[in-house]
């Protein structure tokens, strides 16, 4: 087992399923019950906002009631004691990542736990309900709250710290995601032309398996305790 320097985790919705969240493309998923261009897209939230509102507020219930699972307190074992700067891009919009105690964590594709206001840009940190009454605390105006979301056609957030990581780390990790949806889903190859090694921990194999070095297939939350069991030991 090789010593490494920067790592780069990034997961998806399947890290948090040992947790109890629903993940999006499996049998009973997410996207089986909803359709996407309703619940995620800015057409679909300009078209009938109290239903996409009311959609991320039940998510946000379900996953205030839920807790991190032993892959989420992997991830704070191998930041507390290998040495290296170990970064979480997390693609899921739970804060599962946070109550684990993980460190350098990003959320690409925005938190369940914000909401922006589309009249100000100002972001609000709430647990409430948001809805289409809802005033912003900054510029007072009523009904312009949208779910600090990023839906399908905008723009991830923190992108240029993501290109720099990716240029940057020696070590790839992707934990839990399907690896269907882009640009996330381009971050292993990133990494592999910046000369990382690349390992992915899911379930079966995902879209992009072949660009992986890598395949450890099972729960996550039994395969990569193990494996950062095997990264401490080499040191
Ligand atoms: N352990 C490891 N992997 C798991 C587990 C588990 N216990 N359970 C499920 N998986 C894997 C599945 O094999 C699958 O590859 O997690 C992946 C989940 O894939 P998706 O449901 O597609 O979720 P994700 O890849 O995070 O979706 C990416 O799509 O809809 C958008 O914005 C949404 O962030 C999401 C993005």
């Amino acid at each position: 087992m090789k010593r490494y320097n920067r790592i780069f985790i990034l997961t998806g919705a399947g890290i948090s399923a040992e947790s109890g969240l629903a993940t999006f493309r499996s049998a009973n998923g997410l996207w089986n019950n909803h359709k996407v261009e309703d619940v995620a897209s800015i057409e679909g939230f300009e078209r009938n906002p109290a239903l996409v509102h009311d959609f991320y507020n039940n998510l946000k219930a379900e996953v205030q009631n839920v807790s991190p699972n032993a892959a989420h307190l992997a991830i704070t074992t191998l930041q507390e004691k290998y040495p290296a700067e170990i970064n979480v891009i997390t693609q899921n919009v739970d804060t599962l990542h946070e109550k684990a105690g993980n460190k350098n964590v990003y959320h690409i594709h925005g938190q369940i736990n914000q909401a922006v206001c589309l009249n100000c840009a100002q972001v609000l940190e709430t647990w409430g309900d948001v809805d289409t009454e809802t005033v912003c605390p900054h510029c007072q105006v009523m009904g312009m709250m949208k779910p600090n979301i990023v839906f399908f056609g905008e723009n991830l957030l923190c992108m240029d710290t993501v290109e720099r990581l990716l240029r940057q780390c020696d070590l790839f990790v992707s934990i839990g995601t399907s690896g269907v949806v882009y640009p996330a889903a381009g971050f292993v190859q990133s990494a592999k032309y910046y000369g990382a090694d690349t390992i992915e921990f899911t379930l079966e194999p995902t879209a992009n398996n072949y660009l992986f070095d890598k395949h450890i297939y099972g729960k996550a939350g039994e395969t990569f305790p193990q494996f950062v069991e095997e990264l401490l030991a080499a040191l």
